[in-house]
C-alpha cells in the first residue's frame, strides 16, 4: 500500500449521503447547495457563503468582484500553491511577493509593511494560513485599515484551525476567505471550494459570476447577462459529501494533531531538524507537516532522502517551490533569486511528511523508523541530543 503526504477519509456515511443524492431529483443546482452553504456559513461565522467548483475559482472570482485591473498590485506569499498568485494574472493585475516569517512560514508582516510604505497601488493582500497555521491576522487587519487594501485569507490549509481559540476567526479579519475541498485538504468534496464574505453586494455578484453572469428574469425562463461569468458551480453530489465531511471535521483535526504530536516527539531530539511551530494564539490544523532538515549537517541530500522513502512506497512531497522563482513569474516581473531569501531557504530544507486522519499508527512508526535509520547512518553522532 502506498502512503502519500495527504489523503481523503471516506466513511460509509459519506458514501450513503452521496448515493442518496444520486437517487434524488437534483444532481446539481438543487437543495444540497444551500444546505452545505448554510452549514459552512455557520461554522465559519460569515454572513455569506458562495460554493464554487474549486479553490482556484474562488480566488479568481474574488479578484473579479473586486475589479482588479492592470494598475493594481496584489501581494501574496511565495510559499503557497500557484493559485494564490495566478488569480492576479487571471484578472490582469500585477503581483509581488512578501517573504515568509521564520517561525510560522506565513507572510512576514514587518516585510509587508515595508513594501506597503513604498508601493501605493496595493489593491489586495492574499495571506495564506500555510500548512494550517493562521497568519498574524490582528496585524494584517491593522495594516489593511492603515494602508487601505482588501484582505483575503486563502484559508485552504486551515479549515478547522483556531485563532485565539476560535474556529470562526478567518472572516473576523479578512474581507474574503477562500477554501478548497480537494481530496488532500482537511475536508473534501472531490473538487470544490467556497468563498466567505460579510459584504452583501459581493455575495450577490459572486452568485451571478459563478453561473455565467446570468440574471434570471421573473418567469425563470429568460435570462440576461451584463457581465461575463463562468460555470464555477458545485454539484449537489459534491455538496452532500461536503456536508457529511464537515460533520467529521473536528475529529479529523484531532487525529491530525495526534499524528503531528508523535512526529514532534521524535524529531525534537535532533538539532539539525526544525519541527513546525505553533504560536500560543493558534491551533494548527496540520493540513501539512512541514519538516525543515539542515541537509548540510546530514551527509545525504533531499533528493536521495525522498528516493529512500519512495523505495518503501512512501511518497513525501515538498510545499512549495517559491512562486516568484517559477519561470513564468521570473520572466514577466523580473523576480530574482534572493528576492525572498527566507522562503528560498525554507524550500531547500522542507519536506512534507504524511499526515491524514486515516494514517495508521504502524505506518507512522514505519516512517519514523526510516528516519531513525537515515539519521543514524548519515548524521554526525554528537548532533543527537
Ligand atoms: C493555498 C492554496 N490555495 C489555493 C488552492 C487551489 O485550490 P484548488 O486545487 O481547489 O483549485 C490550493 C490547492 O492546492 C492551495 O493549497
Amino acid at each position: 500500500m502506498n502512503i502519500s503526504y495527504g489523503k481523503q477519509s471516506i466513511s460509509s456515511n459519506d458514501i450513503r449521503s452521496v448515493v442518496k443524492v444520486l437517487k434524488s431529483d437534483f444532481l446539481t443546482t438543487g437543495p444540497k447547495i444551500l444546505d452545505f452553504e448554510n452549514k459552512l456559513k455557520k461554522f465559519m461565522g460569515s454572513k455569506f457563503c458562495i460554493t464554487v467548483s474549486n479553490g482556484t475559482a474562488a480566488l479568481h472570482l474574488v479578484g473579479l468582484v473586486e475589479k482588479w485591473g492592470k494598475d493594481d498590485l496584489i501581494l501574496t506569499t511565495p510559499i503557497s500553491f500557484l493559485a494564490s498568485a495566478n488569480c492576479a494574472m487571471y484578472n490582469n493585475a500585477k503581483i509581488d511577493f512578501i517573504d515568509i516569517d521564520e517561525d510560522t512560514y506565513t507572510l512576514n508582516v514587518k516585510k509587508l509593511e515595508k513594501k506597503l510604505k513604498v508601493k501605493k497601488n496595493v489593491k489586495a493582500v492574499i495571506a495564506v494560513d500555510y500548512a494550517g497555521h493562521p497568519c498574524n491576522w490582528k496585524k494584517l487587519k491593522a495594516l489593511s485599515k492603515k494602508y487601505n487594501f482588501k484582505l483575503i485569507n486563502d484559508n485552504c490549509h486551515a479549515i478547522g484551525a483556531k485563532y485565539f481559540n476560535r474556529y470562526d476567526y478567518a472572516i473576523k479579519y479578512a474581507d474574503y476567505v477562500t477554501h478548497s475541498y480537494h481530496p488532500v485538504k482537511n475536508i473534501t468534496t472531490g473538487e470544490g471550494g467556497a468563498i466567505f464574505t460579510n459584504i452583501k453586494k459581493s455575495n450577490e455578484k459572486l452568485k451571478i459570476l459563478r453561473n455565467h453572469g446570468m440574471l434570471r428574469n421573473k418567469n425563470m425562463i429568460n435570462y440576461t447577462i451584463n457581465e461575463i461569468g463562468y460555470n464555477y458551480r458545485l454539484t449537489d453530489i459534491q455538496c452532500a459529501l461536503g456536508i457529511s465531511q464537515l460533520a467529521r471535521l473536528k475529529s479529523f483535526i484531532k487525529k491530525r494533531r495526534i499524528i503531528a504530536a508523535k512526529y514532534d516527539n521524535f524529531f525534537k531530539k535532533y538539532n539539525f531538524v526544525k519541527i513546525p511551530k505553533e504560536k500560543k494564539s493558534c491551533t494548527h490544523s496540520y493540513h501539512l507537516y512541514p519538516l525543515q532538515i539542515n541537509f548540510k549537517k546530514l551527509s545525504i541530500d533531499k533528493k536521495k532522502l525522498i528516493s529512500i522513502f519512495r523505495k518503501n512506497n512512501i511518497f513525501l512531497q515538498v510545499h512549495y517551490f517559491p512562486i516568484h522563482l517559477q519561470p513564468y513569474f521570473k520572466k514577466k516581473f523580473k523576480f530574482q533569486v534572493g528576492d525572498c531569501i527566507v522562503a528560498e531557504n525554507f524550500y531547500k530544507n522542507e519536506i512534507s511528511l504524511p499526515i491524514y486522519p486515516d494514517l495508521r499508527s504502524k505506518d507512522q512508526n514505519k516512517i519514523i523508523g526510516i528516519f531513525k535509520k537515515i539519521f543514524k547512518k548519515h548524521s554526525i553522532i554528537n548532533d543527537e541530543i
